[in-house]
């Protein structure tokens, strides 16, 4: 059995016994698929885990980098109390509009605000605006902008907001030092300012699992 699908068998046999059966979670996966679309969203028991991480620090403002398809948007907004909301930024149209089918679809349409366009301007937006720091920050856009989006993420923070950043790990291709994968350079680059930075303090966790081998990268912004 190649390592892979043993990954996978093992994320199947966790998701049996720990996961509650989600017709509507399966459905958004099904959407995506049926639109041609990558599987680039997280994995089921990524989507818990995101989701009590969002409860455990009760997380009222999450700002996402990266709808995609909206799976884990919608895991997010589970995650909600009353009054909460997620904010999620997508530049591509096709997927926003998926999204906001698949939105309705999950019932979860009031606690999401989706945001078309550049992460990179979105953002900007929102820091001139100076709008209420986010208590939890879920980036998953392209990997290219991670070392610009921290920054301005950093801006839209307070102390204890809680910021992952998917993808760290590629199969180990972060190790990758020769610069000729602008995604691997732009990951390296945005760890590499990780390193002692004043504002957070940082880890990340390798993960094995349906999404192959990856890992999160985790901060929290410290007082
Ligand atoms: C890719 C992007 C992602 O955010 C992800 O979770 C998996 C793959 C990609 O660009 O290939
Ligand atoms: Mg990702």
């Amino acid at each position: 059995m190649a390592n892979d699908e043993f990954y996978n068998e093992v994320d199947l046999y966790l998701e049996a016994r720990l996961l509650p059966k989600d017709p509507v979670l399966d459905d958004v996966i099904g959407a995506q698929d049926a639109a041609g679309l990558p599987p680039m969203a997280v994995s089921p028991l990524q989507g818990a885990f995101l989701k009590m991480l969002a409860q455990s620090i009760g997380a009222r403002r999450i700002l996402e980098l990266g709808t995609f398809a909206g799976y884990s948007t919608v895991w997010l907004a589970r995650a909600l109390p009353d009054g909460g909301k997620v904010i999620t930024l997508e530049h591509q149209n096709v997927n926003a509009d998926l999204s906001e089918k698949n939105f309705a679809r999950a019932g979860v349409s009031h606690l999401i605000e989706i945001r078309r366009g550049k992460a990179f301007k979105s953002m900007n937006i929102m820091i001139n605006d100076g709008v209420e720091p986010f208590d939890l920050i879920f980036m998953d856009a392209d990997k290219i902008n991670y070392p610009v989006y921290i920054d301005q993420v950093l801006l839209l923070s307070r102390p204890g907001t809680v910021i992952i950043a998917d993808n760290v790990v590629r199969e180990g291709r972060i190790l990758d030092d020769s610069g000729k994968d602008p995604s691997v350079r732009g990951v390296r680059t945005f760890l590499e300012k990780l390193t002692s930075h004043p504002q957070v303090e940082s880890t990340a966790l390798q993960t094995v699992g349906s999404k192959g081998h990856d890992g999160f990268a985790m901060m929290r912004v410290k007082s």
